[in-house]
């Protein structure tokens, strides 16, 4: 029998969508499902990989083999992310990292309003930047070719480029070797069971087109692509 082709490769897959708290009930969220991360990290086991999936609040099974550090915020999936890569050959982002959190959080409960003069008054919650924690990771990495890095991308065309010409200016800005460019619009994506991306290759012009294709065949095809850089 032939060797599988990520046999003794450490891969760090993120999935699902993270949560920052404003107060004990109370969360900013994004409506990703974790389907396509899920679905990465089980390819990359039926392939042989010793796979690390964070997941940030998803309720989707474990997949066989694969061991899942569950997460809840940016600043978590930060830290499991990056403690993974440092022994991975390949980190996959494909969770959606909120790119903003609460400026504090409140260990009580938000009252409607803390004003008797004003009963009506609503807070106004602050914002602070969230890490980009797939640009530290090819920081990090600086001129080492370890790990291979691949971020996610969701994109609309518009009057200033296409869904490709967008997908292509994040790649150089994001440094990653390979961008995975999904095609977002009304009812795409977000939840659903199949997906239409593009699979674009730092210094390639070559472009890679997937689908509509079920996220578990999106999943091969990144590491199909994904094996021709190891
Ligand atoms: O810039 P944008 O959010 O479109 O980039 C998406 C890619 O960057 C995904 O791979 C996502 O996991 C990653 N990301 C990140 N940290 C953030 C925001 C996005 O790693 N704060």
């Amino acid at each position: 029998a032939g060797e599988l082709p990520l046999a003794g490769r450490r891969v760090v897959v993120s999935a699902g969508g993270t949560r920052e708290p404003l107060d004990p009930v109370r969360f900013l969220g994004n409506r990703s499902s974790g389907k396509q991360g899920f679905a990465l990290a089980e390819v990359a086991a039926a392939r042989g990989a010793e796979v690390v999936l964070v997941a940030a609040n998803s309720s989707l099974p474990a997949p066989a083999g694969v061991k899942v550090v569950p997460v809840e915020t940016a600043l978590e999936l930060e830290s499991a992310v990056t403690d993974a890569a440092r022994d991975a050959d390949v980190v996959v982002m494909a969770a959606a990292v909120a790119d903003f959190r609460p400026a504090t959080y409140v260990d009580t409960k938000i009252k409607k309003s803390h004003d008797p003069g004003d009963p009506d008054a609503a807070p106004t919650i602050e914002l602070v930047r969230n890490p980009d924690i797939l640009a530290g990771l090819v920081r990090d990495r600086g001129d080492e070719a370890n790990p291979v890095i691949v971020g996610f991308a969701a994109e609309t065309g518009d009057a200033s480029g296409s869904v490709l010409d967008h997908g292509r200016d994040k790649l150089v800005r994001k440094g990653s070797d390979l961008l995975v460019v999904n095609e977002v619009g009304v009812d795409r994506t977000f939840g659903a069971d199949d997906n239409t991306v593009h699979i674009l290759r730092q210094g390639s012009s070559h472009v890679v087109d997937v689908g509509p294709a079920t996220k578990h065949d999106v999943a091969a095809a990144v590491w199909d692509a994904v094996q021709e850089i190891l």
